[in-house]
């Protein structure tokens, strides 16, 4: 019997992604609900997604559906706790999307309830499932570059989907914790499961450089003089990162969005780098940006005998042991964007580990572990970069 899941916000993350993947693993799982508070969003994911779906406007609804034995939580990052609490209540397995929380007290709070609960609940890092990373992980893992010493990581967003954050509900802390919170929370997650420890310092400095208010640009890029050459100009044909309605693509000009990425009112860096430490003595630099010409995940680790080297975008895997032969590996274009192709396999794992398997890789602590990280180095950026301790933070979790 396939697994009934319920997706909580109709959103890009469940139209593009969780969808999709659970209608292509229709032998093991079945999308039965939706919940969705936006009554526009709620028909059109419907009729986007076709087949028997109920849609609910209110989320008690969908977890009252005893066809729902498994929910994801793709509503804004501020919502997860509240939504985690409340499906497991419920019963409800759970896949919760990255970051876990907002708040390192919400992400405490989520880690205990879900070690205490029967269910699964594995949070939304798809880059510990996909090939890539566990390829580095297996090379780490198996000695051939020595134990770690340190690691540098370098999160970087392409420009045009860096804009859209600063058009979005993610320019506001509030919601979404900013943006080494919101976005490199990935790349973070990735280096403390490689690294195999807690993170136990961090300081980093930071700021919004890039995507500061322009006196000549209007508020709106449909009404600017600056349009024809700004590179952050709105297109209703790209990829937006948003799920426009029915009725949204049927009239893309009124969709709204094209807030001026520099004049919008935020409170979130567009740039940071920063230091770090593990409890096994493991060393992280760190950098993350949004104005790449493309997007890209950069890595170096190195261990007492060799370096392992990795570009998400050119799909490049390079160990070069000491003593040993360089050894490259080349990634097929599909795994090269920013999933790294984990998604459909993350989703898998959660069905393995609801079907009796190993927990999931993703769980509770690792989305802990990442966003004391990322919260730590957002109040050291604050602080003109002083060292915060996350060891308080951490303590009893493992
Ligand atoms: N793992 C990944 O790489 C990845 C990628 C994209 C987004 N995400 C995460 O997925 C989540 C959703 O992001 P998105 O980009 O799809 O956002 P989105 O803005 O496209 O969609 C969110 C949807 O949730 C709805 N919503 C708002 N408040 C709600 C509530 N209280 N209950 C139910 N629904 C509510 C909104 O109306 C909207 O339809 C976020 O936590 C985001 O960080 C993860």
């Amino acid at each position: 019997m396939p697994l009934g899941f319920g997706i909580i916000g109709a959103g890009q993350r469940c139209m593009y992604f969780f969808g999709p993947d659970i209608q292509r693993n229709a032998d093991r799982a079945k999308l039965v609900a939706l919940a969705e508070p936006d009554q526009g969003r709620r028909s059109s994911a419907i009729d986007d997604l076709g087949g028997d779906i109920r849609a609910y406007g209110d989320i008690e609804e969908l977890l009252g559906d005893p066809k729902v034995d498994a929910v994801i939580i793709a509503s804004p990052d501020f919502t997860h706790q509240e939504l985690l609490d409340k499906a497991l209540d419920a019963g409800k397995h759970v896949i919760c999307e990255k970051p876990m929380a907002t708040t390192l007290d919400d992400a405490r709070h989520m880690a205990r309830r879900a070690q205490a609960a029967p269910q699964v609940v594995q949070i939304g890092f798809m880059l510990r499932y996909a090939p890539m990373f566990v390829r580095i992980k297996e090379i780490v893992d198996s000695g051939i570059i020595g134990d770690l010493v340190q690691v540098s990581a370098a999160e970087i967003i392409e420009y045009y989907h860096g804009a859209s954050f600063y058009r979005r509900w993610q320019r506001f802390r509030k919601n979404s914790g900013g943006l080494l919170v919101h976005k490199a929370c990935h790349a973070f997650d990735v280096v403390n499961w490689i690294v195999g420890s807690a993170p136990t310092q961090v300081s980093a400095t930071g700021n919004n450089d890039t995507f500061v208010a322009k006196p000549d640009a209007a508020s709106r890029c449909r009404d600017c003089s600056l349009a024809p050459t700004c590179p952050a100009v709105y297109r209703d044909d790209a990829y937006n990162y948003v799920y426009p309605t029915v009725a949204e693509r049927a009239n893309p000009g009124e969709l709204g969005n094209d807030i001026c990425a520099f004049n919008s009112e935020k409170d979130i860096i567009d740039n940071a780098t920063g230091m770090a430490s593990y409890e096994n003595g493991v060393r992280l630099s760190f950098n993350f940006a949004t104005t790449g010409q493309r997007h890209d995940r950069r890595f170096m680790f190195v261990g007492q005998r060799g370096v392992v080297t990795a570009s998400q975008a050119d799909g490049t895997l390079v160990v070069e042991p000491v003593g040993g032969e360089i050894e490259t590996t080349v990634l097929p274009e599909e795994l090269r964007d920013e999933h790294g192709g984990g998604d459909e396999y993350l989703l898998q794992s959660f069905l393995d580990s609801v079907a009796g398997g190993e927990p999931p890789a993703a769980d509770v602590v690792a989305g802990m572990h990442s966003l004391a990280l990322a919260l730590g180095a957002t109040e050291s950026i604050d602080r003109d970069g002083a060292a915060v301790d996350l060891r308080p933070h951490l303590e009893g979790l493992s």
